[in-house]
């Protein structure tokens, strides 16, 4: 059977280095398969973490972009926003119906958020919140998807999403494909400035969007050891490194290995990586500023992209709707 690979990005933020060598740049390689590709802009999980409409918008241009920049194909890959796709919320209220609560309740988003709380354990905690898994699961199981590429924080809600399934499929009629989970392990590992995980929250990353000077001045600023130049210094402990390894083939790895044990300069180490990572990034860079003014060209990708999605959606949401009794009167 022909593998069909589907995967969500909720939109809130800006995407960095670390979303690009995590998520991007595998997803589009993964897109370039003879295999049907599914990439969607999970809106309506935004508004779960963010009530800032403002930042919402702006995060929906800029994922789009980013993906389209990056070198997302929109003609061969399903490129939609989920809030396009009404159907989508209709099989997450009949989704919700077979759900159980307990599992809902095992959920580690919810969980970690309850245990924040000191008395009251429901403490801002939304609905929306506590079901998150279950809009997931409609993403998923509307389009019949085989494969998710996820991060290792989404492995539980793919395990939920295939609970979910199995239950409709045993109360009704085996309407849904279980779906495997794609699991990318270089997305756990991608180091920020600080040598944490580069990520928002840690206010630790480097954009993948900025301009040259931006770039620089992000990879001026990671964090390094004093060791002077002509100094042997470890490669194996260096954020720099790391982040070189992404963007370098194995000749050029090794190469750095030998500057590292040579003694070269912090500074001249800086030097390399921004030089590999803006390589890659200039032809990122001309297609976003060719894009960025050319917002009739994002909506019509975008409404394209929802146009082919509706006609699987309406088709199955009919086959849903039919075996769960919501039918013409006959
Ligand atoms: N919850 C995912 C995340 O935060 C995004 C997402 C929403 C998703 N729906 C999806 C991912 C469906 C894969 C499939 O990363």
């Amino acid at each position: 059977m022909k593998k069909r690979i589907l995967t969500g990005i909720t939109t809130t933020g800006t995407p960095h280095i670390g979303n690009y060598v995590g998520a991007i740049r595998p997803a589009i390689e993964l897109s370039l398969n003879n295999d049907e590709s599914f990439f969607f802009l999970a809106d309506y999980h935004s508004i779960i973490k963010s009530q800032n409409s403002k930042l919402i918008q702006e995060s929906v241009k800029d994922i789009a972009l980013a993906w389209l920049s990056c070198g997302l194909n929109p003609k061969k890959t399903c490129f939609y926003r989920q809030s396009d796709v009404p159907e989508i919320l209709e099989l997450t209220w009949i989704l919700n119906c077979v759900t159980a609560k307990g599992l809902m309740n095992r959920a580690h988003a919810y969980k970690a958020a309850s245990s924040l709380n000191e008395t009251d354990p429901d403490k801002g905690i939304s609905m929306g919140l506590f079901s998150y898994p279950v809009l997931m699961s409609a993403d998923i199981l509307m389009f019949d998807s085989t494969h998710v590429p996820v991060g290792s924080d989404q492995i539980q809600h793919l395990e939920m999403t295939r609970d979910i399934a199995a239950r409709f499929n045993h109360l009704y009629k085996p309407l849904f494909v279980l779906p495997e989970p794609i699991i990318n392990a270089e997305e756990k590992i991608v180091p920020g400035l600080d040598g944490r995980k580069m990520s928002k929250s840690y206010e630790n990353v480097i954009p993948l969007l900025g301009n040259e000077k931006h770039l620089k001045k992000s990879i001026m600023k990671i964090v390094t050891n004093s060791l002077e130049p002509g100094i042997p210094k470890d490669y194996s402990d260096s954020t720099i490194f790391d982040l070189y390894q992404y963007f370098a083939n194995t000749d050029e790895i090794n190469e750095f290995k030998n500057s590292y044990e040579d003694g070269i300069s912090w500074g001249e180490a800086k030097e390399k990586l921004f030089s590999s990572i803006n390589a890659e990034l200039i032809p990122i860079r001309s297609k976003y500023e060719e894009l960025i003014n050319d917002k009739d060209y994002l909506n019509d990708v975008l409404s394209d992209g929802a146009k082919k999605a509706r006609v699987l959606a309406l088709d199955k949401i009919e086959q849903i709707k039919e075996v769960i009794g919501i039918t013409k009167i006959s």
